[in-house]
């Protein structure tokens, strides 16, 4: 089975073609950084607008690299949310439209579980897994049971990590998108420099919090002498940061591994996804934390862990072989959370 993945929800426009035997056989990604960088974080209108410019080169693209036609493709799959509606809406009408011309099936996928499921791609996990999500706008530990079947553990009660790391790039004027920007930086950086605070450290559950520690790197810069910040300044800063949501992802992923081997087993899977996982100080700090837990970390190489269509398109196949596709009117949506809570079952 080949099926075609859309992927707009974003600052990425991107196409790829992927077959049931776990082959990515095109995976072409446009990012739009430069068109948002003057604004400092993604503008939603000029990202929509993006997506439309360039969608069908992008896919005529993955089709080419592929070196196959429309005509050797079994379904059409886009992300249809959560994400920027402007943006979604462009992909998940165009793979509408070629699955309607085609009379091919149709899969709306849920951006989210793409990057749940992308694991199953790259390394053929198991069910059931922990899973750690981490990307620009989702923070959240899930055990993943199945195709649609998500308990969450724990979320964040404010920022998203990639947020954190986005808005404090930014004060720090280090640039956009701040997550690669900050890991940079804080290579050089003394990450004892500034002792900043982890909050919900060794509180019960696996919930996060971001804004108290964004607010004290912003009290940290504000407390250096008048004058000029140094790059040796900003690289303390960063690595400060980077260090303290290293604590924070670690103690909060120990509580979750917990939790999680009471219900299904003491020895498991952890898998690390979404555009904060390609941070390569958090993936060792996290291979300690499976270590010690009898866990095996499984993190997809970073360009699969930002936004792709290859984990659309293998979201599509998941879902197809399991019997499933949506109907053409299904529809768009900016907010749809993937699990319901722990407690609630
Ligand atoms: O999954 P993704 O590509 O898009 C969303 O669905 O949000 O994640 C993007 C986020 C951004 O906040 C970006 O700053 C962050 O992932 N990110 C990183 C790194 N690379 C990307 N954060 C920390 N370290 C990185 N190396
Ligand atoms: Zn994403």
């Amino acid at each position: 089975m080949i099926v075609l993945g859309i992927e707009t929800s974003c600052d990425e426009t991107a196409a790829s073609v992927v077959d049931s035997d776990r082959r990515i056989r095109s995976n072409v990604i446009l990012s739009q950084l430069d068109q948002h960088k003057p604004f400092g974080g993604v503008v939603p209108e000029i990202a929509a607008r993006a997506h439309l410019d360039h969608l069908d080169g992008i896919i005529s693209q993955a089709l080419r690299d592929a070196e196959i036609s429309l005509d050797a493709i079994d379904a059409v799959a886009a992300t249809i949310g959560p994400g920027l509606i402007g943006g979604v809406i462009v992909g998940a009408t165009m793979g509408k439209a070629i699955s309607l011309a085609r009379n091919l099936p149709f899969i709306g996928v849920n951006h989210l579980e793409a990057h749940a499921l992308t694991c199953r791609l790259t390394h053929a996990t198991p069910f059931p897994y922990l899973l750690l999500l981490v990307s620009g706008g989702h923070t959240q530990l899930l055990a993943v049971l199945g195709v649609g079947r998500y308990r969450r553990l724990g979320t964040t009660l404010d920022d998203a990590i990639g947020e954190a790391f986005d808005k404090v790039a930014k004060m720090l004027g280090l640039g956009f998108p701040g997550g690669p920007a900050v890991e940079r930086a804080a290579a050089t950086g003394d990450a004892t420099r500034f002792a900043l605070p982890r909050p919900m450290l060794g509180r019960a559950g696996s919930d996060f919090s971001l804004s108290g520690l964004k607010t004290a790197v912003r009290l940290a810069l504000l407390g250096l002498p008048p004058g000029p910040v140094s790059d040796q300044d900003l690289a303390d800063l960063a690595a400060s940061f980077q260090a303290a949501v290293a604590d924070i992802v670690a103690d909060r992923t120990r509580h979750a591994i917990r939790t999680f081997a009471q219900t299904y087993g003491s020895s498991g899977v952890l898998v690390v996804a979404g555009g904060v996982a390609a941070n390569q100080a958090l993936r060792r700090r996290l291979e300690l934390i499976a270590l010690e837990s009898d866990f095996t970390l499984v993190a997809p190489p970073p360009i699969l862990c930002t936004d792709n269509g290859a984990m659309i398109a293998w979201a599509g196949i998941e879902r197809l072989l399991l019997g499933e596709n949506d109907p053409l009117d299904i529809k768009a949506r900016p907010r749809w959370p993937l699990e319901c809570g722990w407690a609630s079952g």
